[in-house]
């Protein structure tokens, strides 16, 4: 039954006006079908009794049916039955055929359903008799010599009249249920086409990103009257869509105050760092003697505040990436990119193996050159600081149909497989503890992903101990 019911209110809607209608036309038929049959009915009983009795009354005189002394047919219609009881046992039953009388012969149980017809009550009874096909309908009155006489007509015209009705009425219902059908399928349709629209416009708002990024809201649904009920579910949407639109703006205005302020925070602190850098330097040269651990102090404040520097300078950069700041838009020689980066690496870590594998066609594309050299020295630099000396780490320059690829790999350790997921995030990194000694920030990935993605591209990894490869996938 469940499978059967339509799963759409388009469905119902249509399926119940349909259903209404079958109910109010078989209710209309059945009564107009019975109203007619008890007219007829009526109009057959009146009949019946106007004829008094006439027919069966010349049946009274039992004899040869001959010419002057037969029966009385004239003036009765085909198909009059007549009889005449006499003790309640029928003497005589005839039938007019062709204008003619036809003796009927009966079985016991036709004689005795006559005989049980109830006498002189002016009213028409129906009866089944085994000579006849069809039902009669009969009435008995007292004849004059104490007998009865049955006379009766065929309720075959008034069944035939009524099937005739019913026949035409199942036509005409059945073809207004079909017109109706389609009709209100229409109808059901056009009307609920602004819900439509407030579907997809809630759908369309359901599949926005509204976590992050700035996010442009659907324009609201057109005025529907509120009056209606899809005018109110309209009404009830645009009003949430403001409220969203008006909570990303306020999201969007904050996520850039904090992005201004990071720009700004890191901007201002560039000059002092590089005065306490530049401070300490000058302490260090000065000549005189200077106690061992005040050297020391200052060897220490240099270091840290070139660490720092190089901190600010990261946050500065990211939060203009952040702010969607416009790059440079240049041809850049990527393999001539990737030999100076790698020939940088070496130097800096002569305990690896640097291993090149670049197309023989120069790659060229378009984009920032100094941030894509920062980009895979950032990647050159994790292959170099988090593995022991020894490892073997491959560059690889390649082109496909999704852009150039560099892949950088190496055969050490890995990545700690809670950090996997989130490496690309800011200040992630593996040993804390360590990142002193290392000059880590966690910094660099988290603008190598940054620096890809504003070319249009992305950056993945794959690692397990033994083999981590960084993908950088730029458009060509
Ligand atoms: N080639 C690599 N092999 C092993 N671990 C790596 C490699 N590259 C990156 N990592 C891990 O990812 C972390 C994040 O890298 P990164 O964002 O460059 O920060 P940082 O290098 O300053 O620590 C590193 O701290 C390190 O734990
Ligand atoms: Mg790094």
């Amino acid at each position: 039954m469940n499978r059967l019911r339509p799963r759409t209110l388009r469905g119902q809607l249509t399926a119940g006006l349909v259903v209404l209608l079958a109910a109010a036309c078989l209710a209309v038929g059945v009564t107009t079908a019975l109203a007619l049959r008890g007219f007829l009915m009526g109009r057959l009983d009146e009949q019946l009794i106007a004829s008094g009795g006439r027919f069966a009354a010349s049946l009274e005189h039992e004899a040869e049916p001959d010419a002057d002394n037969g029966p009385d047919t004239r003036g009765q219609s085909e198909n009059t039955f007549g009889a005449r009881l006499l003790n309640g046992d029928v003497t005589r039953a005839a039938v007019i055929d062709d204008a003619t009388d036809r003796p009927l012969r009966l079985t016991a149980e036709d004689r005795r359903t006559l005989a049980d017809v109830p006498v002189a009550d002016g009213a028409g009874h129906s009866v089944h008799l085994s000579a006849f096909r069809h039902g009669y309908r009969v009435t008995a009155v007292r004849g004059d010599d104490g007998d009865v006489l049955v006379t009766g007509l065929p309720l075959h015209p008034v069944e035939e009249t009524v099937h005739r009705l019913e026949a035409v009425e199942a036509a005409l219902f059945g073809a207004a249920l079909v017109g109706t059908g389609f009709a209100a399928a229409l109808w059901v349709r056009i009307s609920l086409r602004p819900l439509h629209r407030v579907t997809a416009r809630a759908a369309e708002v359901a599949r926005l990103p509204l976590a992050g990024g700035e996010i442009v809201m659907p324009r609201p649904l057109p005025d529907a009257d509120p009056r209606t009920e899809v005018g109110q579910v309209a009404g009830a949407l645009n009003h949430m869509l403001g409220h969203v639109e008006d909570a990303l703006l306020r999201r969007q205005a904050g996520e850039e105050r904090v992005r201004h302020f990071a720009a700004d925070a890191s901007h201002e602190l560039r000059t002092p760092v590089a005065n306490v850098r530049g401070h300490a330097e000058l302490a260090l040269r000065h000549d005189g003697p200077v106690p061992a651990e005040v050297r020391h102090a200052l060897e220490r404040i240099g270091s840290e505040s070139r660490r720092m520097t190089r901190l600010v300078d990261d946050l500065l950069l990211l939060a203009r990436l952040d702010a969607g700041r416009p790059l440079a838009h240049e041809p850049v020689d990527l393999t001539l990119l990737i030999l100076d980066a790698t020939d940088d690496a070496r130097a800096a870590g002569p305990g690896h193996h640097w291993v090149l594998d670049l197309p023989e066609e120069p790659v060229r594309i378009t984009g920032d050159v100094h941030r894509l050299q920062q980009a895979i020295g950032n990647v050159l630099a994790n292959a170099r600081t988090h593995t022991p000396p020894g490892t073997e780490v491959t560059v690889t320059l390649s082109t496909g149909p999704a852009g150039v690829h560099v892949e950088v790999s190496d055969n050490g350790p890995g990545i700690p497989d809670e950090l996997q997921a989130e490496v690309f995030g800011r200040f992630v990194r593996a040993d804390r503890a360590r990142s002193r000694s290392t000059g880590s920030t966690g910094l660099g990935l988290a603008i190598v992903r940054a620096v890809v993605t504003a070319h249009g591209g992305t950056a993945t990894v794959t690692s397990r101990p033994g083999r981590t490869a960084f993908r950088l996938t730029l458009p060509a």
